[in-house]
């Protein structure tokens, strides 16, 4: 049976695979890798690397940081991906792994690609090996606990707009931002209205050699896409939330 699989390579760091995911990788007829353009390397790419034979590893390009919603540049890209997919199972693959940066499952392009796949072949069998969130390895790097006890958690992309954030850190104990690099000042403004900056945390290419995490209040202007804030419930004793 044809099978295309998500495996998710975590943010950067090649140690944070998990020995699925390496296998997967390996025993692949093809894997891909999505990079923003032909000539720029991509994250996931770099970390395939580590574990897999250049020679097997193709990259397909993606609108990765388009902000259009399901733009005409966005639909062509995936649109030209599933035609690799397909053209690699026409050249005799079996199995196809496509490596995403942290899960398939959160926020990855892998799920547009496996909806156009499916469409043309409905045959093709679609599997996701997890992988670490950026939002993991940030609450790792600075030593933050994500949740104890009753907290809530919720991951919030910043391309759902600044006011549904502020209800976030209104709503939800810890607070997750994805997606808030260019607009970082106001996303920070916020968390200081909220009065939850002095515990917030920032991390920007965890996992790669240009590695950036510190305080929230530590930042000023606007980050890069790959940057990643954990705003913590607030906790005052041991076991307080359970
Ligand atoms: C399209 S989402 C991908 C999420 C990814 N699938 C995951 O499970 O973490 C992209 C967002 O993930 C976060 N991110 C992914 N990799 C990161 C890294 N190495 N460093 C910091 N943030 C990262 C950033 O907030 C970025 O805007």
């Amino acid at each position: 049976m044809r099978r295309l699989v998500g495996v998710g390579v975590g943010p950067g760091d090649p140690e944070l695979l998990t020995v699925k995911a390496v296998r997967v990788l390996r025993e692949a007829d093809v894997v891909l890798v999505p990079v923003m353009a032909p000539d720029e390397q991509g994250r996931a790419e770099v970390t395939v690397w580590a574990h897999v034979d250049h020679g097997r590893v193709q990259r397909v390009v993606f609108a990765l940081n388009d902000r259009g919603g399901a733009s005409p540049r966005r639909e062509a890209a995936w649109n030209a991906a599933a035609d690799t997919v397909c053209g690699a199972y026409d050249d005799g693959a079996t199995t196809v792994a496509f490596a995403t940066l942290g899960d398939p499952n959160v926020y990855s392009t892998f799920s547009y690609l496996a909806q156009t796949v499916r469409g043309r072949l409905p045959d093709v069998g679609v599997d996701t090996v997890p992988g670490i969130t950026a939002m993991q390895d940030l609450a790792a790097r600075s030593g933050t606990v994500l949740c104890e006890g009753t907290e809530t958690l919720a991951l919030f992309p910043l391309t759902a707009g600044i006011d549904r954030f502020r209800e976030a850190l209104r709503v939800f104990d810890t607070v997750v931002a994805y997606k808030g690099g260019r607009q970082l000042p106001e996303v920070l403004a916020a968390v200081e209205e909220a009065g939850r900056l002095d515990d917030a945390v920032y991390g920007a290419h965890l996992g790669l050699p240009d590695e950036d995490v510190r305080p929230a209040a530590a930042v000023t202007g606007p980050a890069s896409y790959l940057s990643t804030l954990v705003v913590p419930a607030r906790r005052s004793h041991r076991g307080g939330k359970l």
